[in-house]
């Protein structure tokens, strides 16, 4: 597939199975996600890869987090132990922040979002189907911590990267009108 082929035609899918990537196939997508555009080439990312049965440790420290949130119904901790195992593996894309005058958090965050969407598309380029997810887990410092993330880092996606389940969604018309204009 061209560069241009996997631009236009990735989307997410959601449903995945085994296999995952391989440790040739990872170390591309990582490689790919280390060569996103970055201010000052600071490095803000880490990553961070969870797959075998690390991924129900994983599940166990998303249930202490909704758990730690006073979250007390069993369906919805037991819903959050298995959450990770919706894939064989799961990359955290963290922004670890370096202090900088001029390059904010915030653009460095940006850099760390080009860097997932650039492992995402490696991941499709190999074939294989992904998923970039956050939610409540992504900011909390008991997961943040457990990934190895220091005090203040965040994880800016969780992608899900395995082999495709079930047919992939079709590709909707983006409509460029309303979106784009010409200064
Ligand atoms: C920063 C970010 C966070 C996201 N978090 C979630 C999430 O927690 N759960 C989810 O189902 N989709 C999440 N998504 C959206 C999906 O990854 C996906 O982009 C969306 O379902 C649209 O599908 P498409 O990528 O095929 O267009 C997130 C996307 C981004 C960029």
């Amino acid at each position: 597939m061209s560069t241009l082929d996997t631009l236009l035609n990735r989307n997410s899918h959601p449903r995945l199975t085994g296999p995952g990537p391989d440790a040739t196939q990872l170390q591309m997508i990582l490689q790919a996600a280390s060569r996103a555009p970055d201010h000052g080439r600071l490095r803000p990312w880490r990553f961070v890869v969870i797959a075998g049965e690390r991924r129900l440790s994983l599940g166990e420290c998303f249930r202490e987090s909704l758990a730690l949130k006073g979250v007390v119904d069993e369906a919805q901790l037991e819903k959050a132990v298995k959450a990770p195992l919706r894939a064989p593996l799961l990359v955290a894309g963290l922004l670890h922040p370096v202090e900088h005058e001029k390059i904010s958090r915030d653009e460095q965050g940006h850099a760390v979002a080009a860097a997932l969407h650039a492992a995402q598309l490696a991941a499709d380029a190999l074939g294989f189907g992904c998923v970039w997810r956050t939610g409540g887990y992504a900011t909390d410092p008991h997961v943040v911590e457990a990934l190895g993330g220091d005090p203040g880092d965040q994880v800016i996606g969780f992608l899900y990267i395995g082999t495709r389940e079930g047919p992939s969604k079709l590709l909707v018309e983006e409509p460029l009108e309303s979106l784009v204009s010409y200064f």
